[in-house]
């Protein structure tokens, strides 16, 4: 069975251990790499998880299949727009992808960004990675602006595209 819930204080090794695992696995979908993870310090770890644990600046993640985490995602509060939080390192194992497992992990991260008060979530993603950029456009996500590179997509918290994305949801 799938259960998504939040990361709790003290567990930066869970975290750290899905982090690098999804590193490892999809590099290529990551501005990080699995080398510089490798490198953070462990206090780093913890802090990042700790401050991820409570409260509404930030919040991780984690989806397990029995005991195993098998997902991620981090969302962060923009520090320059105070209405906005912004998903990162989201990420489905390979032998969880295409079970609506990427699309219950974002409705954590949707959840929790309409009850901290966001207006709309941002996602930052790699030109090259098409099946990510059809995922969140496929969630409600609209592609907003194209560099060379990254394509930086939003969603707005209680549009009807992302009202349409949570009542699809209840009725699976
Ligand atoms: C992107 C990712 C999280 C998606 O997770 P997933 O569990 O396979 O996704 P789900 O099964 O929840 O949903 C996939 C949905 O996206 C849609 N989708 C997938 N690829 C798509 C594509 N190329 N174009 C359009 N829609 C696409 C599917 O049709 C499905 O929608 P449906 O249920 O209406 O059919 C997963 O592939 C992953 O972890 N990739 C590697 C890491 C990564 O790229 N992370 C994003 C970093 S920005």
């Amino acid at each position: 069975m799938i259960k998504i819930r939040r990361i709790r204080i003290g567990e930066f090794d869970l975290y750290r251990k899905v982090r690098l695992r999804a590193l490892k696995e999809d590099s290529y979908a990551f501005c990080a790499t699995y080398e510089s993870a490798l490198e953070r310090t462990e206090e780093k770890w913890r802090d990042q998880a700790d401050k991820a644990a409570e409260g509404s600046d930030q919040a991780i993640f984690i989806a397990f299949c029995g005991g195993d985490p098998v997902g991620l995602s981090a969302v962060y509060k923009d520090k320059r727009k105070e209405d906005e939080a912004e998903v990162f390192q989201v990420w489905v194992s390979a032998e969880s992808r295409g079970t609506g497992l990427g699309k219950r992990i974002m409705d954590s991260v949707l959840e929790w960004s309409k009850s901290s008060g966001y207006k709309r979530i941002i996602a930052t993603v790699a030109n090259t990675n098409k099946k990510a950029i059809g995922f969140y456009e496929n969630y409600g996500f609209e592609k907003k602006l194209e560099d060379s590179e990254e394509t930086k997509m939003a969603m707005e918290i209680g549009s009807k595209k992302s009202a349409h994305a949570t009542r699809a949801r209840a009725r699976v």
